[in-house]
């Protein structure tokens, strides 16, 4: 699911008309990683240079997050235990689809737009 999210929340680093599509210069470490953080697809990514960790604090703390008309997002390290017995891993921010229509339960796969979900 691409919800253009970093786009919305901090143009001025991540446009995707523009060529390079992200310039890191025009916001602060902590503005990139925050807007990064909140990326539903988990498309984006960074890492931190060594020199840098140790200035930031990494919070241990797992977030639920209901999107509007949308999925559940919930950011953190979690475990899913699916129904059959198959364990996954998941981490930075997995959609959990909501509507009831998606092809890839319990996961998102955008097909909320399509039905027109409303929650
Ligand atoms: S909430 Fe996205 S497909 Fe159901």
């Amino acid at each position: 699911m691409h919800s253009g999210i970093c786009f919305k929340g901090l143009p001025a680093v991540f446009d995707p008309r523009r060529r390079p599509w992200v310039i890191a210069e025009n916001a602060s470490t902590k503005e990139i990683t925050a807007q990064i953080n909140k990326c539903p697809s988990g498309a984006l990514s960074y890492y931190m240079n060594a020199e840098e960790n140790n200035n930031i604090k990494i919070e241990a703390e797992t977030i639920a997050e209901v999107s509007t008309n949308g999925p559940l997002l919930v950011y953190g390290n979690i475990k899913i235990k699916h129904s059959d017995g198959r364990e996954e891993i998941k981490n930075k921010v997995t959609a959990f689809c909501r509507c009831g229509q998606s092809s890839n339960k319990p996961y998102c796969d955008g097909t909320h737009r399509k039905v027109g979900f409303e929650g």
